[in-house]
């Protein structure tokens, strides 16, 4: 690990005050790394995962009642590489019913962990993972039908990179915790003494579940790192159970370099970036030009009643959730890349099916009196996707294998992200428009609101009846409500 210097800096936090911001900061932590769990060297025997609870203070001062894989709060950042099969032993030590789904991954749907692929309390999931895909951030997170929701928030979520012989030989920054970071962002809710809270209600079922509160790698933001002089990566998780955040930097634009699926075909410049829940992106920061920099995150992305507090989180609603602080170290000296990756425009001429989606908010459902009588976890049965809700013993789609499709799908009101098992598509439209440049390398997310949102895709591995793929909303609550939907491949 880096020797790093915790500046306290005064100006760089932002004073939040008011009621209910009982915990948002005034200081600047110290950037977490989380631990990482690193197979590119080769692995022995098999790989354990264990999810477990624990309690962990967020830096409220309060121990909060939570859930970790190999730790007290989140997973590690397991780094893999292309060609290896990665020999997994999935723990539940959780005391309740779970699963463990590689978000991202390409792989067959008896290994993808999705709501099929249930672990008892007290058993071990012994899938072997097969890496097959090139470069990409990918991350694993609960898919217990019902309960993501709550098992996610509660912290079984953590981060699994890929990389390949062109990523690893890539000018790029790449030494880990000095100046190529993970960074898993979240909102959460406490309470008045500072403990991690979940409450479903009518309103939660509805919006999904929205704390006021940024995290960063299980820390309180604002957190700050010191980094050497020259360009540093950060590999970026929105693992908000519902939140959208809207990214950009305190100096100059962002530049992106790697979506969801791998890296961008070029470099794209933009002043920010709308990031769902369950997206990834991966930014470059030049420090040789400033001094510091901050990212900046912004709840008022995407809708909802979040003006006021927007507002709280200073001038223009964005917090500088991290700011980057340079040394006078050399670092990665190289220059800002230019191409990145090989990609072709997607061919809509090469589907040969069309299937549309139409995602249901559930009407007129009594959502407080079933929030109620589910104790805090939602059911299945109120929201739904062309008109049906998810159902574990009905399977919706049936794929074939190889096939190259163009999904589209809609929705009547609220902004969603969509999401698909198995595979990386590329986004032909999103909301009727064609996707900022960010947005148009692989992807595994598409944002879904007025109009159509089209994604060009193309299944390679199997999914059978026994293990389908899932179509849902990542909008954690709206998933287990049953804006959710299984299909096979074969
Ligand atoms: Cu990130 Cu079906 O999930
Ligand atoms: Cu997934
Ligand atoms: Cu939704």
């Amino acid at each position: 690990m880096n020797r790093r210097a915790f500046l306290q800096t005064s100006g760089a936090g932002v004073v939040m005050a008011g009621a209910g911001f009982a915990w948002a900061q005034t200081g600047l932590r110290p950037l977490p790394l989380i631990p990482m769990l690193d197979l590119l060297g080769g692995i022995e025997g098999r790989v354990p995962l264990t999810l477990k609870p624990g309690t962990h203070d967020f830096g409220t001062g309060a121990a909060s009642e939570t859930f970790g894989i190999n730790g007290a709060y989140l997973g590690p950042v397991v780094r893999a590489k292309q060609g290896q099969t990665l020999p997994f032993d999935v723990e539940n030590g959780i005391g309740d019913v779970t699963t463990l789904h590689w978000h991202g991954l390409h792989i067959p749907g008896d290994v993808d962990g999705g709501p099929h692929q249930e672990i008892a309390p007290g058993e071990t999931w012994s899938p072997d993972v097969p890496i097959v895909q090139r470069a990409s951030m990918n991350w694993f997170h609960s898919h217990t039908h019902g309960k993501a929701a709550q098992q996610t928030y509660n912290g079984l979520a953590g981060v699994l990179l890929i990389e390949d012989d062109a990523s690893l030989a890539a000018d790029l920054p790449q030494t880990y915790g000095v100046d190529d970071f993970t960074l898993v962002l979240q909102d959460k809710m406490f309470d008045g003494n500072g403990a991690m809270s979940y409450v479903l209600t009518g309103e939660v079922f509805e919006d999904g579940f929205e704390g006021d509160t940024l995290i960063v790698n299980g820390t309180l933001a604002p957190v700050g790192t010191t980094v050497p002089t020259g360009l540093v990566r950060l590999r970026i998780l929105n693992a908000c159970n519902a939140r959208f955040l809207t990214l950009s930097m305190d100096t100059g634009p962002v530049t992106v370099i790697a979506s969801d699926g791998g890296f961008l075909s070029s470099a794209a410049e933009t002043e920010s970036i709308l990031m769902s829940p369950g997206e990834r992106y991966e930014v470059l920061v030049d420090m040789r030009t400033v001094e510091t920099n901050s990212l900046m995150v912004s709840f008022d992305g995407g809708g909802g009643p979040l003006g006021f507090l927007a507002g709280l989180f200073g001038g223009g609603g964005a917090m500088a959730a991290l700011t980057l602080m340079r040394t006078a170290d050399p670092g990665f000296s190289g220059a800002m890349p230019d191409a990145l990756a090989n990609l072709s425009a997607p061919d809509p001429t090469e589907a040969t099916v069309t299937r549309s989606f139409q995602l249901d908010m559930g009407g007129d459902a009594d959502l407080a009196a079933l929030a109620l009588a589910w104790g805090n976890f939602c059911g299945d049965g109120v929201m739904g996707i062309n008109g049906q809700p998810m159902n574990m013993a009905r399977i919706d789609e049936d794929v074939r294998l190889g096939d190259t499709e163009i999904w589209r799908i809609s929705v009547d009101d609220m902004l969603h992200p969509f999401h698909i098992h198995g595979c990386s598509f590329r986004i032909l439209s999103q909301q009727g428009a064609a996707p900022p440049a960010y947005a148009q390398g692989w992807k595994d997310m598409v944002h879904v609101e007025e109009g159509w949102s089209e994604v060009l895709v193309r299944f390679d591995y199997p999914a059978p009846a026994d293990a389908p793929y899932m179509y849902h909303c990542h909008i954690l609550e709206h998933e287990d409500c049953g804006m959710m939907g299984q299909f096979t491949v074969g």
